[in-house]
């Protein structure tokens, strides 16, 4: 062993619960449902930051400074159940499944060129609003090229069929990642003691009974030539070849990637701008401020163009101030390490489970004045000019993160 790994090992480990012989912690992990409540509890009465991390130095360290080392992701029942395997993006470990998954999204989905191809479609689906779960809507436009599975409503709503499908994606995205059981006693997994298993399995399935039908009628449509044009998401990833031109994708993957690309775009948004109006309607006087730039940008009585965005600086930082006062979910996307490191003084081995706290990081009084109150003011630039940024490169917020596991999108 080098003298430097000999060094990092005398490190203490980062303070946490005794756990008991054999079972660790998992019987207290079992009694305390919610497991992330328990967590924020134990940082609480043993006053660290780094049982999990919520230190405000923790991200720049885990994210930036040992970005490398810190690149992974967890295999778990419910990521690999999402992921077909881990064929997907966002829940594979680090390797080379991940870098080609990884690549095609940046360079083919989230590209400039597909943003202003899809530019049309989201159009569209913005100026239907108010019926049912606009993000639900525009990310099967964009993929599927289609609002409804089924027939929909006359009155351009949502179906039975659409709303079992948002259902489904609401369902996974709370179990995923969800503390099971058997993601530390895998054996156990075939008594799925915690119903985890069920629950996340019947989600997929109300998920996949509408999207992979389509994704195989679309498969078939391109194979006989009755499909020319590249229309969607859908039709991008089935005509993607190799150096051999042969499909880069296989039928499973696109399934995979089809579904989290689903689960990527459908809460975040939208919880984000819920929580945004929740606020204002406590607090009017936002409101108002948010209706005067909205009268003066865009003008009264029209809708909101994408191009009026950029001049909205008071909207996006309520925007903003709401990803920092009501994450949409506790911890962001765990990472696992792939070496020993040290974080903060402490001993981190490798294969550890890092859980960045939202809330620790977006309401520490150490990081944000008043951290309860919602104040977007906090986020307007001093520059008239400057544009208030979603992404918080400080990461004092960790709304779309960075590094490596970064969000693309
Ligand atoms: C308001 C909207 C969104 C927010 C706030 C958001 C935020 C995030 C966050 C926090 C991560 C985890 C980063 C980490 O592990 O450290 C992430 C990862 C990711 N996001 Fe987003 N996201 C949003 C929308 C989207 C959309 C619409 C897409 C694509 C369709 C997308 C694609 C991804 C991908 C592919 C990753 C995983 C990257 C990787 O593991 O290599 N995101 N996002």
């Amino acid at each position: 062993m080098s003298r430097k790994r000999k060094s990092i090992k005398h490190r203490p480990l980062p303070p946490g619960p005794t756990g008991y012989p054999i079972t660790g912690c998992l019987p207290e992990m079992i009694r305390n449902r919610p497991t992330f409540r328990w967590i924020h509890k134990l940082m609480q009465e043993t006053d660290t930051e780094i049982a999990c991390a919520s230190a405000s130095e923790a991200p720049t360290e885990f994210l930036k400074k040992h970005d490398l080392i810190f690149a992974s992701r967890p295999h778990c029942m419910s990521a690999r159940l999402t992921s077909c395997n881990y064929l997907s993006t966002v829940i594979s470990p680090i390797g080379d499944q991940w870098k080609k998954m990884r690549r095609i999204l940046s360079s083919h989905v989230l590209s400039p060129s597909m943003h202003r191809k899809l530019h049309e479609k989201r159009g569209e689906e913005a100026d239907h609003l108010v019926r049912y779960h606009y993000c639900g809507n525009v990310i099967r436009k964009a993929v599927f090229g289609k609002r409804f599975f089924g027939p929909g409503k006359e009155d351009g709503g949502p179906g039975l069929q659409e709303r079992e499908h948002v259902d489904g994606l609401f369902t996974i995205l709370t179990y995923l990642y969800g503390f099971a059981i058997a993601d530390y006693v895998p054996c156990l997994e075939i008594f799925d003691f915690d119903g985890y298993k069920k629950i996340i399995g019947d989600a997929l399935d109300n998920v996949r009974k509408y999207q992979d039908p389509e994704i195989t009628n679309r498969v078939e449509m391109w194979r006989k030539g009755i499909k020319k044009t590249e229309d969607d998401i859908l039709d991008v990833f089935i005509n993607l070849k190799d150096s051999e031109h042969n499909p880069l994708l296989s039928v499973q993957e696109i399934r995979a990637q089809i579904t989290e690309i689903m689960l990527a775009g459908v809460d975040n948004p939208s919880n984000a701008v819920e929580w945004a109006i929740a606020e204002m309607i406590n607090q009017p006087h936002i409101l108002n401020r948010a209706c005067r730039e909205l009268d003066s940008v865009v003008g009264r009585g029209k809708m909101v163009q994408e191009s009026d965005l950029p001049n909205l600086n008071y909207v996006r930082a309520c925007v903003k101030e709401s990803f920092r006062l009501h994450p949409v979910s506790p911890f962001n996307v765990p990472h696992v390490s792939t070496e020993d490191a040290v974080v903060g003084g402490y001993f981190i081995p490798r294969g550890s489970h890092v859980l960045l706290s939202r809330p620790g990081l977006g309401r520490n009084p150490r990081v944000w004045e008043n951290p309860l109150d919602y104040n977007p003011d906090r986020h307007m630039v001093e520059v008239e000019s400057a544009q208030v940024e979603l992404v918080d490169h400080d990461l004092r917020i960790l709304s779309f993160s960075t590094g490596r596991r970064g969000c693309p999108g």
